[in-house]
Order: structure tokens, then sequence, then C-alpha cells
């Protein structure tokens, strides 16, 4: 039977209006940010942005991006597990094909913001060395406070 271990990124092309709509839709329906404070299309279409579809067999279980901070730092972002298929191992592996693929591309740190009480992504990154490097305190909105983790890529 397929597992995490199978699974694969695949680049979602911005470029392309329905793979757009087919993001913005994606994210909107799974992502823990409060709706007012998802990206827009446009937003979405920006060039320093990376999404990938995480596909088992060309079935979809998957998501995640990362925005190019600097040459030397890329920030994973919106990486999400459809529901049913969530607790199975898929989202710890879609962090660690993301930080393989963000290492290949050449960038030395990777960094991701995570909600203080999103337990569970806290721990995924921390059992794959992240550290923790500060309070994002009111990051996106009153209220909505952040870590920052980092991890440099040896
Ligand atoms: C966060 C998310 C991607 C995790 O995906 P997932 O496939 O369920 O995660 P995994 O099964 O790979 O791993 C979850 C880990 O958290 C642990 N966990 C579950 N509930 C937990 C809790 N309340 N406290 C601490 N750890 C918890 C699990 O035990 C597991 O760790 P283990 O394998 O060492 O036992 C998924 O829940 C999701 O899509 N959430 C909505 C979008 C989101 O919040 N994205 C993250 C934005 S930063």
């Amino acid at each position: 039977m397929l597992g995490p271990e199978d699974l694969k990124l695949s680049a979602i092309d911005c470029k392309n209006g329905e793979e757009v709509d087919f993001l913005y839709q994606f994210i909107f329906d799974h992502h823990s940010t409060p709706k007012n404070l998802l990206p827009t299309k446009e937003e979405l279409n920006s060039p320093s942005l990376f999404f990938f579809r995480a596909v088992l067999d060309e079935k979809l279980i998957g998501m995640s991006s990362y925005y190019k901070v600097t040459p030397f730092l890329a920030e994973t972002q919106k990486t999400i597990v459809l529901p049913e298929f969530r607790g199975k191992g898929f989202g710890k592996k879609i962090s660690s094909l993301m930080e393989d693929l963000i290492k290949n591309r050449g960038f030395k740190k990777i960094r991701s913001a995570i909600y203080i009480q999103n337990l569970k992504m806290l721990k995924i990154k921390l059992d794959q060395s992240y550290i923790i490097e500060g309070l994002l305190r009111d990051h996106d909105a009153p209220g909505l406070h952040e870590y920052s983790l980092g991890k440099i890529l040896g």
C-alpha cells in the first residue's frame, strides 16, 4: 500500500489561470489562516512564490509553497494536507520534501512562520531540527501570534 514515502511534489504553474483558480480555492477551503488574510489570485502569481501539489500516485493529498526571501533564504508557506489524509505522516513528509527541494535549488536556509496554536506543525518542524528563532506577535493580525522557525541547510 502506498504511504508518505511515495509522496511526490509537482509544481503548480501560476501563469495558468485554471491552476491559479484551483490553488486559490484549495487554500481557501483548507488552510488555517482566517479567510480575510488569505492571498488574492493576483498575489498567488508573484514571481517570488512557488507552489507545489503533493501527490500520491496522481492522487492529490495536499500542497505546499515557498517564498524566495533572498537568494540565501526561502520561507515555506501554506503547507496543507487534505483532512481525510491527516495524521498519517503526510504533513511530515511534505515538510521534508520541501526542505530537499529548497536545498537543491541552492538556498542555504529554510524558515517557516507557524501559528503558536498549531501544535502539529510545530512538532513536525521541531522534530526536523528547526530552531524557534522568535515570536512574531500580532504577525498577520491582532491576536495572531506566530513562532518563526528556521534551519540552516548543511
Ligand atoms: C498541519 C498539517 C499540515 C499536518 O499534517 P498531518 O499529515 O496531519 O501531519 P503528520 O501526520 O505528518 O504529523 C502530525 C504530527 O503531529 C502530532 N500531533 C497531532 N496532534 C498533536 C497535538 N495536539 N500536539 C502535538 N502534536 C500533535 C502527531 O502525533 C504527529 O507527530 P508524530 O508522527 O511524531 O506522532 C495538517 O493538519 C493541515 O493541513 N492543517 C491545516 C493547514 C495548516 O494548519 N497548515 C500549517 C500552516 S503553518
